[in-house]
């Protein structure tokens, strides 16, 4: 996070906070975000992206609370599941400025999201434009959609997470014509109103020219539909994927920049196709949540191993793991880590930091150089937790769930209360 400094002591403190004092009062395994931080994001993309509309990926990181800045800042929510509706709901959302995505949305959730009133449904098959024109027509209404087009870009990313190239789930395929028979079968039904298309090409990305490549093919395709149907679409939204820094080799492009060369692209392939410049929109996750987090570990044991040709690595372990931070088991992840509860001048000693989980793979930071002196008692941060990490999170091995902290101006509050064993054990019937 931003407001992130080291005291005297060598001890982390956050908006003002120490960290032990944080451990002490919340407890870790801890998730404690920078209230600022993760807002000043907010506001970089907008203007960064002015004129743009700006939608967060709530899978990245969401409770009630963080719609709510995310709410106040003026941006709007992408939801994907009808729990990430519900907690947008239960935050007051305006409907209006919400988007729906997701491959397999059942009828029950669309039900939802339509007696809402949301923004726009993105359509992800045929099937679901059936759904969608059924539930609409029922209901004596309309429902608004986008396409979403898989554009066959290889973003180079971890392959889990590269949604643009033809072999995966996502989308209909512009390559195959798929994508032109959803627009021609979405125009059909008198329920579905077309609003334009969207294109989602993967995560964590920092090359922007997949985002160009991207683009310049969506806008083909507007023209095409001109072409053909004589209709202007109004809307088209390129995604989000925008790459963070995890470790300091880590250089992303801040908004301002990214901005500039998808508007440049935009602007001038519609210019070369003759077709109105539509409305256009984005959708960060990672990168206004990211950043803004880090989770707060006590160190537990601490186990030198031995490698190949004499050398050793120390093993750190933690009081979670991977079911507070899956990335670095589930793609391989780069993250970082600093000694946050005091000053050592012992010798920077390869280490890895891993969780209590029962298994090998539950690593949460791979290679890091920590002072040979860490023990036990002493706390670690991960700096860059904030997506994809608690809204990854499991109870494996019922491990309970860490608490969310929101640090601003020397003040924590809980806004997401850690879980007990006793919540592990309420769904248990018997
Ligand atoms: N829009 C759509 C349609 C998406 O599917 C996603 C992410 C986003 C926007 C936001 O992408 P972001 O700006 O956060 O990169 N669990 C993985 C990432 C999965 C991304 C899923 N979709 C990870 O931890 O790396």
């Amino acid at each position: 996070p931003r407001n992130v400094a080291k005291d005297g002591n060598g001890e982390l403190t956050v908006a003002g906070l120490r960290v032990k004092q944080l451990a002490e009062e919340f407890g870790t395994p801890l998730y404690v975000v920078d209230e600022q931080d993760l807002r000043s994001r907010c506001r970089e993309f907008i203007e960064g992206f002015a004129g743009w509309d700006v939608y967060y990926a709530g899978k990245a990181f969401l409770c009630v609370e963080v719609a709510k800045w995310i709410e106040q800042e003026g941006l709007g929510l992408d939801v994907c599941s009808g729990g990430e509706l519900a907690v947008a709901l239960k935050a007051e959302f305006p409907p209006e400025r919400i988007t729906f995505h997701g491959n397999n949305k059942s009828e029950n959730e669309l039900a939802r999201a339509i007696d809402a009133g949301i923004g726009r449904i993105v359509v992800d098959s045929f099937d679901e434009i059936a759904r969608i024109a059924k539930l609409a027509t029922d209901r004596n209404t309309t429902a608004r959609v986008l396409v979403r087009v898989t554009v066959g870009v290889e973003a180079h990313t971890h392959e889990y997470i590269a949604t643009a190239h033809e072999d995966q789930k996502f989308g209909f395929s512009l390559a195959g014509g798929h994508a032109h028979d959803a627009v021609e079968r979405v125009l059909k039904e008198p329920s579905l109103e077309l609003r334009g298309l969207h294109s989602h090409i993967g995560s964590q990305i920092y090359d922007t020219s997949g985002f160009e490549v991207a683009a310049k093919r969506v806008v083909g395709l507007f023209t095409e539909i001109r072409d053909t149907h004589g209709i202007t679409l109004p809307e088209l939204c390129l995604g989000g994927g925008f790459g963070i820094a995890y470790t300091t080799q880590d250089d992303p492009q801040p908004p301002s920049k990214l901005a500039q060369g998808m508007n440049d692209i935009v602007e001038h392939e519609c210019k070369a196709y003759g077709v109105e410049k539509p409305r256009m929109s984005i959708e960060p996750g990672r990168a206004i949540a990211g950043p803004a987090v880090f989770t707060l570990y006590e160190v537990g044991t601490v186990k030198p191993v031995e490698l190949d040709a004499g050398a050793s690595r120390n093993y750190v372990a933690v009081d979670g793991g991977m079911s507070d931070n899956v990335r670095t088991a589930l793609y391989d992840a780069e993250f970082s880590c600093t000694l946050a509860s005091r000053k050592s001048d012992a010798q920077p000693t390869l280490s890895r930091v891993v969780g209590k989980h029962c298994e090998s793979g539950d690593i949460l930071v791979k290679d890091e150089f920590l002072p040979a002196d860490v023990t036990p008692g002493d706390l670690l941060a991960v700096p860059a937790t904030g997506a994809y990490c608690r809204s990854l999170a499991s109870t494996y091995n019922h491990v309970p769930k860490p608490a969310i902290v929101a640090v601003d101006n020397n003040q924590a509050r809980v806004i997401v209360r850690r879980e007990t064993e006793e919540d592990l054990l309420r769904l248990d019937v018997w």
